[in-house]
């Protein structure tokens, strides 16, 4: 043990503490008491080191007495000091054992990557879902805030706050709320052709849940699953932390084709796909594919997760009905969200499943985070009970339908933008390609980025070497005038 530090001596290593807590900690007691904390966590003072009384210390520092006596007080109640009349102040042995625990925290010097778990490897490996926090030019899949009947919405909120508040305090079902899951049944099978009954609902947070769930519920480490290339960022995340096999798939003007899936994968164990609208290309998986998919997991006892992300917006044609009421063998595990037809803030999706597979489901949402909001479920419940929610989704389509025709026509003028076909027929974004192959992607993401632009890069989407140049650029949040506005800059910033 090393020789105890004389009062002098000690009063000058305080003094260096008291200036470096400075803006840490407003009162002088305060930071007396930080930096002899200080000094017996890094080893300075030891167990049972004498400390001045607080007459000397407050001379030796130049400050009150009361302020050493209330530095030396908190102390003693935190355990780092003993104190008795007669005898003086120690450091006390109880605060050498936390303040080797303290010291234990601030080790690991390891890379982070070896502290995880191998799940947990593969999940920073890929890296998180990274949303955007505020509306810009031209984040992708951001719905138009601004129209949202945010009045229809606050009055629903504030009638179903006043009405039992302690009911909304409470745990709620694991499920989600009765209610809700009857009038998200309803509308799926009036509007997306979905075959299920509220019991195989589960309300969630997100579609990023459900894939997650599903990945922790349905795979085990090394099954083969099939993801549309390019693809969607949530889906490659949540199945590659599960440690699945990605084997990622082409798509082309009728998505994903299954029989290069087939060839490359055969006894994959389920397929992830985007039919109504591929992520990020924006084709419809045809007829004749679906049936193809299905037949393929029915034949091969696979699972199909549907996603369904946003096709609630289609402006020249009626979308595609669901993949799901095609499907008579129970192989589809249907996804959706309202973060697009709604905002998504609200933190609400849904997860159909086969009756079979609701008990395990439920359970295993509960080891995540148990359930939703039951005041928001309670709110949506009577936004789509009361016909807010499809007066909503008529109004979004036309506005965006409206929104899409101005980006088309600003992309074509000022860049000369190119898509490939179908790409624009529907939901919040879509994938334009590079007007030239002059300029790598990645340069001219970050002139954007600069000119306050986002142009999230196609080529990240990508799993596969075949990478397309290009961006997926979102058209639904902005008014007319910004789309414009936000082009013309882009033009302007466009390296020539
Ligand atoms: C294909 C797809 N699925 C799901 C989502 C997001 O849904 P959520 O916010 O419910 O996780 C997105 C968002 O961009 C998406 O593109």
């Amino acid at each position: 043990m090393s020789l105890p530090l004389s009062g002098r001596k000690l009063s000058g290593v305080l003094l260096t503490l008291l200036e470096q807590n400075h803006d840490r900690q407003p009162s002088l007691s305060g930071r007396l008491y930080r930096a002899i904390r200080t000094a017996i966590v890094d080893g300075t003072l030891h167990a049972g080191d004498r400390l001045p009384s607080t007459r000397a210390l407050a001379s030796d520092l130049g400050v009150s007495r009361s302020t050493a006596e209330g530095a030396y007080a908190q102390l003693e109640e935190e355990g780092y000091l003993e104190r008795s009349t007669g005898s003086g102040s120690f450091v006390s042995c109880a605060s050498t054992v936390r303040s080797s625990l303290r010291r234990k925290s601030a080790l690991p010097q390891a890379a982070p990557e070896t502290l995880l778990s191998s799940r947990g490897q593969r999940i920073a490996r890929m890296g998180g879902c990274v949303d955007a926090l505020e509306v810009r030019a031209f984040s992708a899949g951001m719905p138009a805030l601004d129209s949202f009947p945010a009045a229809i919405w606050q009055r629903l909120l504030a009638r179903h706050a006043r009405h039992a508040p302690q009911r909304w305090m409470m745990y709620g079902d694991r499920q989600g709320l009765p209610q809700l899951r009857e009038v998200i049944a309803q509308y799926l099978s009036l509007s997306r052709g979905v075959d299920c009954d509220a019991g195989q609902v589960l309300v969630l947070t997100s579609s990023q849940q459900a894939l997650t769930l599903i990945a922790m519920m349905m795979l085990d480490a090394g099954d083969h699953i099939w993801l549309e290339d390019p693809g969607y960022r949530g889906a490659q995340t949540a199945f590659s932390g599960a440690g699945a096999a990605l084997v990622p798939v082409p798509v082309d003007g009728d998505g994903m084709r299954i029989d290069d899936a087939l060839h490359a994968a055969p006894k994959a164990r389920l397929a992830y796909v985007t039919p109504s609208h591929q992520y990020p290309l924006g084709m419809a998986l045809s007829l004749p594919r679906r049936l193809q998919l299905i037949e393929w997991a029915r034949r091969e006892r696979a699972w199909i997760v549907e996603d369904d992300y946003d096709s609630e917006f289609h402006y020249d044609s009626r979308p595609i009905a669901a993949i799901h009421g095609l499907d008579r063998h129970q192989r589809v595990l249907y996804v959706g969200t309202f973060s697009k037809v709604l905002f998504p803030g609200i933190r609400v999706a849904y997860l159909v499943v086969p009756k079979p597979l609701v008990q395990a489901f439920v359970d295993g949402r509960s080891q995540i985070d148990g359930h939703t909001s039951p005041l928001t479920q309670a709110v949506l419940a009577d936004f789509m009970q009361d016909g807010h929610f499809m007066a909503h989704v008529r109004r979004m389509r036309e506005l965006y339908r409206a929104r899409r025709n101005i980006f088309l026509e600003e992309l074509e003028r000022h860049l000369g933008g190119r898509l490939l076909p179908g790409a624009a027929a529907g939901g919040l974004q879509m994938s334009c390609l590079l007007p030239d192959q002059r300029h790598a992607d990645r340069r001219v993401s970050a002139i954007a980025a600069d000119a306050g632009i986002d142009l999230p890069l196609l080529s990240r989407l990508h799993l596969g070497p075949q990478a397309r140049q290009g961006f997926v650029m979102g058209f639904s949040a902005l008014a007319p005038g910004d789309i414009r506005e936000a082009m013309k800059r882009l033009a302007a910033a466009w390296p020539r």
